[in-house]
């Protein structure tokens, strides 16, 4: 990579004399933003699809992206093109004819099933130089709303459901992203837990559960990078819009946690011009509703000061002028590719096993693969994490325009061709669930693998937890005519598997993106050990989650809610506000407080080999605790284990029984102990006090226990700790204090 694709330093006098040269016209056309989709017959087509006026296209130069503010030239000022990266960089609307599709990675949720930082870091970079390609320079990544829901249709997107796992993995990315000379845009800010009547909805939570839970990923991923944005969501929290909302904006995120970067609306969330501008929004999106003639008319007004103009202009050059030169440098596709299956790989999550796994090219039988499409394609999500495939989609027809919010995008990797590649000496065959004989072939086969899926788009949640299309009923029929039956789970996040204890193995391959059907291949077949560890709770019925499903929106008399997503922006339907409220401990703490044992616990994920974890010391420095385990590969084969450590509070602290504090990844040879050590900060053992508006930790006894899942924690020790203040995120910045990354060993133990 040339030193050029690197961001560059920029002295804030810079920015502050670019700024004074600016005129009120200049200022308001950089807050002002506007769509990035080019003009033209395509650019039509999808205006009337999403259902922006054809008036509201964007001015030529515009690269087809989601957002687009043009250059200022005179002034050095670089043209925005604003894109989403959910899965690899998006394209809605087929919006950029003759670019050849974008790679499609592994989800956000599957990526994070590595806990691997460097991973997602890799993915950013990735995604970034496809981006750069095309002339795009602002990644609308990472997602990292906690997966406070199962049924929410965004999880595919975001990073799971404990903060520290989440607010690591999303940074990575975002590290990743702008190391590679792309800027990148935290989001969606605050608690954007659900899809259901999102710009409707008031999710109200408690605030010391708002602090323990969905504000620590996004206060933990500023901790460990340096965002040049952040969208502010479109729900209510707390009774006012994310939009508009000066604790949210100014208070925690500029002031208590030091943001110098930019607010951006999510797209059409903005409802207020003073407010929005007061409360700390710094640039809108994509249609000059407010920030356009009314923005500048409230500061001719003086309803809003020139200086909070400026402010909002400064946010924006200090990241925007430190874009390198726009120098379109062609993917390398096999880099992407290989970066693709390396993550793939490592985020397939091996949730049973009866011993099936892995099935080596020598033992040679028969082999029926099942699967709709598994002979061509993986499944990926839909909404604005839509990417169009390079090498094309293989199951829609490419002269029906895709609309993001309604087809379901097929990724070509056919996991039916990379099995034959693996198992030369097997005879492997492909059936649709719907063949006539597939029960007769299931039972003659040596082996089944069926290929399940769950679709997941942007808009709209699943109304239940069980995978669609009647294939329940698939698994049950083909487990009734086929012991030696292994079910492949391609979902955007956790389902319901009522029939787990009649199959031999079951592993979640969320969705797999490009090489997909050759990283499924490689652990099938025992050439990759499955290393993934669940980001989310697979619950173990319905009823086990905190909200059975989606809320119900109130609808407006005489309308109908729309069977299909709604197109953005259209919510006539919706009559009013309405509340979801929070006020249990989420993720898997739910589960814990309620003692409930759920299908697949957090954490969980098993190996072809077996590890122990013996030997725990704490020890306390003036940063932390210093966990340290050993962790000794037990079997028979190399494999990598995540060991996790979690943290009871003092009683007086009132938290749920366990906290993730740290985590390590290791590879062991069979036989082969390593001592590993895991930092925890002080800030990842705090309590949030309402009363004093800080963190601190609990005077009292905590239990570091540690292990393999958040439910199998063999080995522990107690430390008793005083009580001790923790600086705000704008303090520990303002001291340089260095955070340990969770992940990493610490130093004092080299
Ligand atoms: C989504 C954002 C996305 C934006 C632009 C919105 O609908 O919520 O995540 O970045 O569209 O595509």
């Amino acid at each position: 990579m040339s030193q050029d694709h690197v961001l560059r330093e920029v002295a804030e006098s810079t920015v502050d004399a670019v700024v004074s040269r600016l005129s009120l016209a200049e200022k308001i056309h950089l807050v002002d933003g506007r769509s990035g989709f080019p003009v033209g017959e395509d650019g039509r087509m999808l205006h009337e699809v999403v259902g922006h006026p054809v008036e509201s296209l964007p001015q030529p130069g515009a690269v087809g992206a989601d957002g687009y503010v043009p250059a200022l030239p005179g002034h050095g000022i670089p043209a925005l093109h604003l894109c989403g990266a959910g899965v690899g960089l998006t394209d809605m609307y087929n919006q950029r004819p003759g670019d050849g599709g974008a790679t499609v990675f592994p989800s956000a949720l599957g990526v994070t099933a590595s806990w691997d930082p460097e991973l997602t870091r890799a993915f950013g970079r990735a995604v970034a130089a496809e981006a750069r390609a095309v002339g795009i320079n602002v990644m609308l990544a990472g997602a990292c709303n906690l997966a406070a829901e199962p049924w929410c249709g965004r999880l595919f997107e975001y990073h799971g459901e404990d903060p520290l796992l989440s607010g690591t993995m999303v940074a990575g990315e975002i590290r990743g992203t702008q190391e590679a000379g792309v800027l990148a845009s935290l989001k969606h800010y605050a608690a954007n837990f659900c899809e259901t009547g999102r710009f409707f909805i008031d999710t109200v939570v408690d605030e010391r559960l708002l602090r323990h839970t969905e504000l620590r990923v996004f206060e933990t991923a500023l901790e460990l990078c340096d965002p040049a944005a952040v969208m502010a969501a479109y729900n209510k929290v707390n009774g006012s819009y994310a939009c508009e909302q000066a604790e949210l904006l100014d208070r925690i995120l500029k002031q208590e946690w030091g943001f110098d970067g930019w607010v951006m609306s999510d797209w059409g969330a903005m409802r207020s011009t003073v407010p929005a501008a007061l409360a700390g929004l710094d640039q809108e999106f994509p249609l000059g509703q407010y920030y356009s003639d009314d923005l500048a008319a409230a500061v001719a007004a003086g309803e809003v000061p020139e200086a909070r103009l400026d402010d909002m202009c400064r946010r924006i050059l200090r990241w925007a002028l430190r874009l390198p030169s726009e120098d379109r440098v062609p993917t390398d596709v096999a880099a992407a590719l290989a970066t693709a299956e390396l993550l793939a790989r490592r985020s397939i999550t091996l949730l049973s096993n009866d011993g099936i796994l892995p099935l080596p090219d020598e033992r040679a039988g028969s082999l029926l693969l099942v699967g709709l499409h598994a002979d061509r394609a993986v499944i990926s999500g839909g909404g604005s994490a839509t990417v169009r495939p390079r090498f094309g989609d293989p199951v829609n027809d490419p002269d029906v325009p895709v609309n993001p919010f309604r087809t379901v995008t097929w990724v070509p990797s056919s996991p039916l061709d990379a099995l034959r590649e693996a198992l030369p000496s097997w005879r492997v065959e492909h059936r649709d669930p719907d063949a006539d004989d597939l029960e007769d072939r299931a039972a003659a086969a040596d082996v089944v693998v069926v290929m399940a899926y769950q679709h997941s788009c942007e808009g709209s949640d699943h109304a239940s937890l069980s995978l669609p299309d009647d294939q329940d009923d698939l698994v049950t029929r083909l487990a009734a005519v086929q012991p030696r039956l292994v079910v492949v789970l391609q979902t955007g996040g956790p389902v319901l598997l009522p029939w787990r204890d009649r199959v031999a193995a079951i592993l979640e391959l969320w969705y797999p993106g490009h090489r997909g059907g050759e990283a499924l291949a490689a652990v099938l077949t025992g050439a990759e050990n499955p290393s993934g560890k669940l980001p989310v709770t697979f619950p173990a019925s319905a009823d086990q989650p905190q909200h059975p499903g989606p809320p119900t929106v109130p609808v407006r008399p005489g309308r109908e809610r729309p069977a299909q997503v709604p197109p953005h922006g259209d919510h006539s339907w919706v009559d009013q506000p309405f509340e979801m409220t929070y006020d249990q401990p989420l993720g898997h703490q739910w589960y814990d407080a309620r003692d409930l044992q759920p299908a697949y616990c957090f954490g969980h994920g098993l190996s072809y080999t077996t590890f122990g974890v013996t030997g725990l010391e704490l020890r306390q420095s003036d940063r932390g605790l210093t966990v340290t385990v050993t962790v000794t590969n037990t079997g028979s084969v190399p494999g990598r284990e995540v060991v996790q450590a979690y943290a009871t509070l003092p009683p007086s602290a009132g938290e749920p029984p366990r906290r993730l504090v740290a985590w390590a990844g290791i590879d062991l040879l069979p036989g082969e102990s390593r001592r590993t050590s895991m930092s925890v900060p002080w800030q990842d053992i705090a309590v949030w006090d309402v009363a004093a508006q800080r963190w601190h930790v609990e005077p009292g006894p905590h239990t570091i226990a540690a292990g393999s899942s958040s439910r199998e924690l063999p080995v522990s020790a107690v430390v008793d700790l005083p009580h001790r203040p923790v600086a705000s995120l704008a303090e520990r910045r303002r001291a340089r204090s260095h955070r340990p990354d969770p992940t990493t060993t610490d130093p004092d133990d080299e």
